[in-house]
């Protein structure tokens, strides 16, 4: 697969087959993300396996789509609004690259906003200051989503002088 084929086929998975995936070959796809770009080499990004019983205390409405392994990604707090802003979008980033990584392989993601609520927060133990980019059901894809139509990216470019 190619890079350009890869970003535009890769879908947020709903549904997961019940195939599990080893640990290891989750991690290469974590170490291949870890090439993404980060200011000053600060690769901000923490990653947390989520066990079964972090995983129910959750209690996701669909339990990650069935997805076999579940994983929070991180982004380090800061002490300044600029650098933890820096932080979170080098941690996008990772994320980003990951998914395609998963892709590649066949695999899926899906990312999901609930570890973002206090709740969550106080579940997955995030310490206050640090960001949570999202939580990630990943698995072998039991159905792939259609496309969802994007805006044409010349509505979007614009020239300054
Ligand atoms: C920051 C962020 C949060 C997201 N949170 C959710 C979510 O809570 N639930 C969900 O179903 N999808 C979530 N998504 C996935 C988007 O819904 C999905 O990427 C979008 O609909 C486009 O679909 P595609 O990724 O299959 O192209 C999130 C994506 C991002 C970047």
């Amino acid at each position: 697969m190619n890079t350009i084929e890869a970003i535009q086929t890769r879908r947020n998975i709903k549904l997961f087959k019940a195939d599990p995936i080893a640990r290891e070959t989750i991690v290469s796809w974590l170490e291949a993300a870890s090439f993404a770009p980060n200011h000053r080499m600060t690769e901000p990004w923490e990653i947390r396996f989520v066990g079964p019983e972090t995983r129910a205390k959750l209690n996701h409405k669909t339990d990650f789509g069935g997805a076999p392994v579940v994983v929070l990604i991180t982004s380090k707090g800061a002490p300044t609004p600029i650098d933890r802003e820096e932080h979170l979008m080098a941690s996008a980033c990772f994320a980003q690259n990951f998914l395609l990584a998963a892709h590649d392989a066949g695999a899926g993601a899906f990312w999901s906003s609930l570890a973002a609520s206090p709740r969550s927060r106080e579940i997955l133990g995030v310490p206050e200051g640090d960001d949570v980019v999202g939580i990630f059901g990943v698995g072998y894809p039991a159905e792939i989503p259609q496309p969802k139509e994007r805006t044409p990216i010349a509505l979007k470019i614009t020239d300054l002088a």
